[in-house]
């Protein structure tokens, strides 16, 4: 990718670093960020970074810097997130099934909760009478690449359904909880904006119900292009900010009452910007096809392995410059001792050799957050490439020692 890796290269960050070797640039993350805060012109308008994406310290502080705040899933997300900087107020915790200790966590720290089926909301009432407090719903809507990531609609354990809402409003009664806002999430990563407007629109239709408000949460999802290499368009951002501007503008003129919107992107935000660096070990054929042997097996990068995700590949010739313009179709897998730990399937690539490496695109988002120690692999160093071109290290690799850390 065209100037990545500023002054430096590939190469260099492998030989300092080590490999593999998770790579951030600094500049294409601020640039998303500034397209997500221009999203709509409506003035009440808050980008909540979601913070499972990528939870890197250095990043988030950036992110913050960039004027966002953030969304977390867990006291742990709350607990970086504080520790980049961001207020009690910046954080939005959007809680999923947790106990009373993890709600209290947010509590003791002035941090709104949504909560997210009537059990968690008795919970909350119980623990903190009279506070305020937040509900996701479902509005029966959902969008998303992989099964496993649509949230909203009728076959995910995510949110409150609106047939409940006599139910919330008696559990709100009974402990006198102010509901200030709704949230919702319905999926992640869509390329067309319709799926996500028809959900804000149903979204809209369940906050009438409500008087108290103060914001409405309308949930992240917005998709990148992962197939850039084939020429795959980008979310057209203008379009839908556009749509989305007008009917938030015209609903909130008919609910009368200033409200504040919230997105909450992840992968927008935190994707371009990582490429994940590795090496070529090994290349063997096995029974007629042709197997590229690398470090970057599925406890580095889970995506391929769990949803099937396409990540484009580029290659760096660790001896000489690559001139040749042969390819051949090949197996790029790792090095865990799984048969399903492969990175891209039948993928035509030019040919490589041993010690050549490779870099996997998109890799900022749900890259590093996913990775694992199985095998006992120790997850892979951080760094930025910051504004100036320079390589700055944001996390070191694992060591042996960590592995042996909570014995
Ligand atoms: N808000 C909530 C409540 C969410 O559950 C999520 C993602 C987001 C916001 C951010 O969604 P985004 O804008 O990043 O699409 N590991 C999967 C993605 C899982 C997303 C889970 N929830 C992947 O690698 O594709």
């Amino acid at each position: 990718m065209k100037n990545f890796f500023g002054s430096t290269t590939p190469q260099e960050l492998i030989a300092t670093y080590g490999s593999p070797l998770y790579a951030y640039n600094e500049t294409i993350l601020r640039q998303r960020c500034q397209e997500m805060k221009n999203l709509i012109s409506y003035p009440h308008f808050t980008i909540n970074y979601s913070t499972k994406a990528n939870s890197n310290l250095e990043l988030l502080k950036i992110i913050k810097d960039e004027g966002l705040n953030a969304d977390a899933m867990s006291p742990g997300e709350i607990h970086v997130l504080l520790a980049a900087g961001f207020k009690p107020e910046q954080i939005f915790y959007i809680s999923n099934n947790v106990s009373a200790e993890e709600m209290q966590y947010a509590i003791d720290r002035n941090i709104i909760t949504s909560v997210d089926s009537l059990s968690q909301l008795e919970l909350f009432g119980k623990i903190n009478p009279g506070g305020k407090v937040a509900i996701r719903f479902n509005p029966g809507v959902g969008a998303g690449h992989h099964e496993k990531v649509v949230t909203g609609g009728k076959k995910t354990k995510f949110g409150v359904s609106p047939e409940l809402i006599p139910d919330v409003k008696e559990i709100l009664n009974q402990y006198n909880l102010k509901l200030i806002g709704i949230n919702q999430h319905i999926g992640s990563l869509f390329m067309e904006g319709d799926p996500y407007i028809a959900g804000v629109k149903s979204l809209l239709s369940i906050c009438e119900n409500f008087t108290d408000l103060e914001f409405i949460d309308l949930g992240g999802g917005f998709g990148i292009p992962y197939h850039k290499q084939a020429a795959e368009e980008r979310l057209n951002l203008p379009e839908l900010g556009e749509k989305l501007n007008t009917v938030l503008t015209e609903w909130v003129e008919h609910y009368g009452k200033t409200i504040t919107f919230k997105i909450e992107p992840g992968r927008y935000i935190a994707a371009e910007c990582g490429i994940l660096l590795g090496t070529v070990h090994a290349i063997k054929e096995n029974y007629g096809k042709k197997y590229i042997g690398t470090d970057l097996g599925f406890n580095v990068l889970a995506r391929p392995v769990m949803y099937d995700a396409h990540h484009d590949i580029e290659i760096y010739k660790h001896r000489t410059p690559h001139t040749s313009d042969e390819k051949e179709t090949v197996m790029v897998v790792g090095n865990i001792c799984e048969s399903g730990d492969i990175i891209a399937k039948d993928r035509l690539l030019p040919c490589l050799a041993e010690n050549d490496m490779i870099g996997v695109l998109d890799a900022g988002a749900y890259g590093y957050c996913m990775a694992s120690n199985y095998n006992n692999r120790l997850r892979p160093a951080e760094i930025l490439i910051t504004n100036e071109g320079k390589a700055k290290l944001i996390r070191r690799r694992d060591t042996l020692e960590d592995l042996m850390r909570n014995f």
